[in-house]
């Protein structure tokens, strides 16, 4: 059973031969449209489904021969069958038919049994290659998802309910798709909760809708012979042993003809109503989309573990680098934060933004090497032990290690105290020879250590901090600082405060 009746188009201008092949073709099941010249049917064509069209060849207007081939010039309607009608029987006539693309021949007058065979032959061979075409199609869709996600897929940034989206779009009949694809899909989704959310997805005037929906009780389909090939037919969805299941959606006032579906407990996709019957063959192709889903899904969730596990050690280190230090409260975290913003003003890659935060906190990590009395003292320190300090920088990159993983830490930890003007250390760089990291870092932990109290110092509110930086005091100058992240950390100035005061303890 299939889920529509085949639409004949019927082209006569003899209003008796149109009547007589209604006569003929709707007792059968079929679906019959009329026109009166070849004109008016490549108009019909235009506009809706036609499975099948029944040409007469001598027509006012346009010729039998010249619609054909308009028809089979078409891409979009080559694959509809024609079979010419014609009292011309001569070898000549027949040669120019086929030559117009037709793919069979009546002649005039009908023979019903003819008629009939001759289009159920013709549709079955349609039916045939609109599966190979819609086969091809799903391929081809397939390819391109797969494409798509090697070309965008960002582990860190997955969102289920977008890739739902974007797979839904594929899988729905669209406007101009025909019946070879669903007309609504649901999804259930396991959500944080727990709890299971439902959707209804529609094309509305070419735009993909998503709609939510509560349903009360769970929907209970009956056992399937393989879990894997969950089609239904519509002669299937029509016995009784579907009618709860029917029953329930109704309520919801969505319809089911016929059903593909992928179950899973964390999500599950029922794709309704196919404009033809389905079988294992849809099942396969929807089964393939939605574990390429739920396998994207798996692969972000284990990326994303694996990346907060090593954010988690690189805070672990940077606390253990603190353990001579005096009190800094959040110090670590905050300019990781500093970094973060001014890297973003700056326009870098959010890669580097994020890489950047993390790997900022590991800018002192050198000081683990820093005797305790030289890092809490209270006063001046000696050349000698100021010499020592130094030498936190270098301390640090080795300890971070040349992994490619970790370039932007060690880069930081060897250049955050070199200056713009090359007044800097450990190696007196100068200007863009410092590493853009390094840049922004000095200005990040410079407002910070400003703000903060030290053994030797008070700390300075937001606006002293800001001038300081900005003009000057004589031994924090502006020139200290590359022009353009100073000029992102005035833009930022507010934003710094707010991170300071919102990480301060
Ligand atoms: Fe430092
Ligand atoms: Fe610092």
């Amino acid at each position: 059973m299939t889920a529509r009746k085949p639409i004949i188009l019927c082209v006569d201008d003899e209003q008796p031969n149109l009547k007589l092949l209604e006569n003929i073709l709707v007792p059968r099941g079929f679906e019959v449209v009329t026109a009166a010249n070849g004109q008016e049917a490549l108009e019909k064509i235009k506009t809706q489904t036609v499975d099948l069209v029944l040409l007469d060849v001598m027509m006012p207007v346009m010729g039998g021969f010249e619609v054909c081939k308009k028809i089979k010039d078409d891409q979009k309607n080559r694959n509809i069958p024609v079979i010419m009608i014609t009292a011309l029987t001569t070898k000549k006539n027949r040669i120019k038919g086929i030559e117009a693309g037709a793919e069979e021949f009546l002649s005039k007058p009908f023979d019903q049994a003819e008629v009939l065979a001759r289009i159920t032959m013709l549709l079955k061979v349609k039916e045939l290659n609109d599966k190979l075409i819609c086969a091809y199609d799903n391929i081809t869709s397939l390819t391109n998802f797969g494409e798509d996600i090697i070309n965008n897929f960002n582990p860190l940034e997955f969102d289920l309910m977008s890739q739902v989206d974007s797979i839904v779009g594929r899988i729905l009949r669209q406007k101009s798709d025909l019946f070879e694809k669903p007309e609504t899909v649901l999804v259930r989704i396991l959500n944080n909760r727990n709890n299971y959310e439902w959707f209804r997805y529609e094309f509305v005037f070419d735009k993909l809708e998503r709609t939510p929906f509560q349903i009360v009780q769970e929907l209970k389909l009956p056992e399937a012979v393989d879990s894997r090939l969950r089609f239904y037919t519509e002669a299937m969805m029509d016995g009784p042993l579907f009618q709860p299941f029917v029953e329930k959606l109704r309520a919801y006032l969505i319809s089911v003809k016929n059903m593909v579906c992928y179950m899973s407990n964390n999500l599950s996709v029922f794709a309704l109503n196919y404009g033809r019957e389905v079988s294992a063959y849809d099942c396969a192709v929807l089964n393939s989309i939605v574990i390429q889903t739920l396998f994207l899904r798996s692969l972000s969730s284990q990326v994303k573990e694996t990346e907060e596990a090593f954010e988690y050690t690189v805070q672990a280190l940077a606390r253990a680098s603190e353990l001579n230090d005096e009190d800094t409260g959040k110090h670590i975290v905050r300019v990781g934060f500093y970094c973060a913003l001014l890297a973003k003003k700056l326009n870098m890659p959010d890669s580097f933004v994020n890489a950047v935060r993390v790997q900022a906190l590991l800018h002192d990590v050198g000081k683990i090497h820093t005797p305790a009395e030289i890092l809490r003292k209270p006063g001046a320190l000696t050349p000698q032990e100021w010499k020592v300090m130094q030498q936190h920088t270098i301390h640090g990159a080795r300890i971070i290690g040349d992994h490619a993983r970790m370039k932007i830490g060690s880069s930081i930890a060897i250049s955050h105290h070199e200056r713009w003007d090359g007044s800097g250390y450990p190696d007196s760089l100068k200007g863009e020879q410092i590493p853009v990291e390094g840049r922004i870092m000095n200005i990040a932990d410079q407002y910070d250590a400003l703000r903060n109290v030290r053994a030797y110092k008070l700390g300075f509110d937001h606006k002293t901090t800001f001038q300081t930086i900005t003009e000057g005091d004589g031994r924090t100058m502006p020139q200290h600082f590359d022009p353009q992240v100073l000029n992102a950390f005035k833009k930022l100035a507010s934003n710094f405060e707010e991170v300071y005061e919102r990480l301060k303890v």
